[in-house]
């Protein structure tokens, strides 16, 4: 790869590129996320709008995504207000305000996701030292974790220890991403991603060889590998499967399209964009659907899983694994041994995904306001840590939910059907399929035009319609939740997205106006 495109930065080799793409997309989503959205959903019910959603939705959009990152990445923009600016022909002044989507949704989803990073770095900690050895029933365990989340209940930790867990996780973050994309984010990658995938074969091999406890392993992969065609009428099982996928393969938050932005001008991205997809689809599928599922499976029933799943994101993971641990036949280092594998996996997984999610502000702030990259990186985890307390102390009032809801899921499916609008219609279908294969390694399956022209489009706008006519309001007036005490802070957190959602319409015209006027009459 030659050096020439924006700001000097570039990745070094094509398989760290993709390794760290990979990194991008294999997160939390693939290994607490999914097992929780597969059990919840019926298990193999789940699996055929999560294909069809990878099919019409996942494969388009990140081809899509890289086109426009890549092409973006020409004219020196790593970030989606300048993007969508260039794919308009400069001539649409509304559409880099669109792209502050593709600012403040991965800043909100950095920081709150960050947050549960570091509570894997917790929980590694936690499995080192037996810290949770003993308490060998689910209650037990999910005191164990709350107490953890929730700063203000000491009874079984210090308030501040997750504190201490943040702060030290966004102080690693800041580090990776002051050394630059090669240097930092390509390197983190090199190393972290070979482990992931070697701790997750480790640990799904040890699950499939438990002895049965209450069902046998092979009953739990038959409960997310035999579907039932009855539930496929219902909407919630495919809304939840489109915000999965959006999820797990970072679409829809601005990540993709920054990586891709450091690509060279003929660079591939077909290939390598596909690839990226399988990959994560690997991790998601094969090893996330396998470890947590069938080990919950094993210990607790089909039914038991379900129960665990139904309590929380956190509890199939957190929870059920915890229990799991303790439970594994031999010596109790061997569980702990097992313990640090799973939440250090957890921990690799998510800051590869991190230092995505903060790389479009990162971008945003060298590029509009010639920060340099030492002060982006550091002053974006100073951003993080400041608000990211509110999700600190506030978390037991469900701060993180609203944050987790409007910015990632409902954000996600936002920005996507923007971009996709102005990449099919303003851009045009012809030249977006046209520039996405300039350079490319594989030509895409034709089929894939009228997908992205058609079909993905209706699909979006189709699970919008479906949304608003069975969430949108009681979401919105937050008819499900129970405890009503929580409701002013739940708008509260609302309130603090969209002051940062202000902030950055703010900070976009502040850019442009530098740019007209330049230099000499600021
Ligand atoms: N795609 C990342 C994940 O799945 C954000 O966790």
């Amino acid at each position: 790869m030659s050096v020439e495109t924006h700001q000097q930065e570039q990745w070094g080799t094509r398989i760290g590129l993709i390794l760290a793409m990979a990194g991008n997309a294999v997160g939390l989503g693939n290994f607490l996320r999914f097992p929780v959205q597969a059990a919840q959903n019926g298990g193999g019910t789940f699996m055929i709008p999560y294909f069809v959603s990878f099919l019409i939705l996942g494969i388009p959009l990140m081809w899509i995504e890289w086109t426009i990152g890549r092409f973006g990445g020409k004219f020196g923009h790593g970030s989606l207000p300048g993007m969508f600016d260039e794919l308009t022909d400069r001539k649409k002044p509304w559409a880099k305000y669109l792209g502050v989507l593709g600012l403040v949704t991965p800043l909100v989803v950095f920081i709150y996701y960050t947050y549960v990073v570091s509570w894997m770095l917790g929980f590694s900690f936690f499995s080192a030292t037996g810290g949770y050895f003993g308490l060998g029933q689910v209650g037990q365990m999910r005191h164990y974790l709350y107490s953890f989340q929730n700063i203000f209940d000491s009874s079984m930790h210090g308030g501040w220890l997750a504190l201490l867990f943040f702060i030290l996780t966004l102080v690693f973050l800041g580090w990776v991403l002051s050394r630059g994309i090669s240097g930092g984010i390509e390197r983190l990658a090199l190393i972290g991603m070979p482990l992931l995938f070697l701790f997750a074969v480790v640990l799904m091999v040890r699950v499939l060889t438990l002895p049965a406890v209450k069902a046998s392993p092979a009953e739990g992969l038959n409960f997310i590998w035999n579907p039932h065609w009855t539930s496929l009428a219902d909407p919630k099982v495919w809304l939840a499967a489109a915000g999965q996928m959006f999820f797990t393969l970072s679409l829809g938050a601005g990540q993709i399209h920054a990586y891709a932005s450091y690509l060279d001008a003929h660079d591939d991205v077909t290939l390598t964009g596909l690839s990226t997809a399988a990959t994560n689809e690997f991790a998601e599928v094969v090893l996330g659907g396998t470890i947590a599922i069938t080990a919950a499976v094993v210990f607790f029933g089909v039914s038991g899983a379900v129960s665990i799943a139904k309590g929380g994101t956190f509890d199939l993971g957190i929870v059920a694994m915890g229990v799991v641990f303790q439970g594994l036949p031999g010596p109790q280092v061997w569980g702990q041994i097992f313990g640090v594998l799973w939440f250090f996996l957890l921990f690799i997984a998510g800051i590869t995904s991190c230092v995505a999610l903060a790389t479009p502000t990162i971008s945003f702030l060298q590029e509009e306001f010639d920060w340099t990259r030492q002060r982006a990186s550091y002053g974006v985890m100073a951003v993080a840590l400041l608000l990211g307390l509110t999700q600190v102390v506030f978390y037991q009032h469900g701060f993180m939910s609203e944050w987790d809801y409007w910015a990632g899921t409902f954000g996600l499916v936002v920005l996507a059907t923007i971009e996709i609008f102005l990449f099919s219609y303003v851009y045009g279908i012809d030249r977006g399929w046209e520039e996405m294969h300039h350079g490319a390694d594989i030509a895409v399956p034709r089929v894939f035009k009228p997908i992205m022209k058609w079909v993905t489009p209706a699909f979006l706008v189709l699970l919008f319609a479906w949304w608003g006519w069975t969430e949108a309001i009681p979401t919105f007036l937050m008819h499900g939740v129970t405890n009503r005490a929580d409701i002013p802070y739940r708008w509260a957190s609302r309130g603090l997205m969209v002051l940062m959602g202000l902030v950055g319409l703010f900070l976009i015209r502040k850019a442009w106006r530098n740019k007209t006027l330049g230099p000499a009459e600021l």
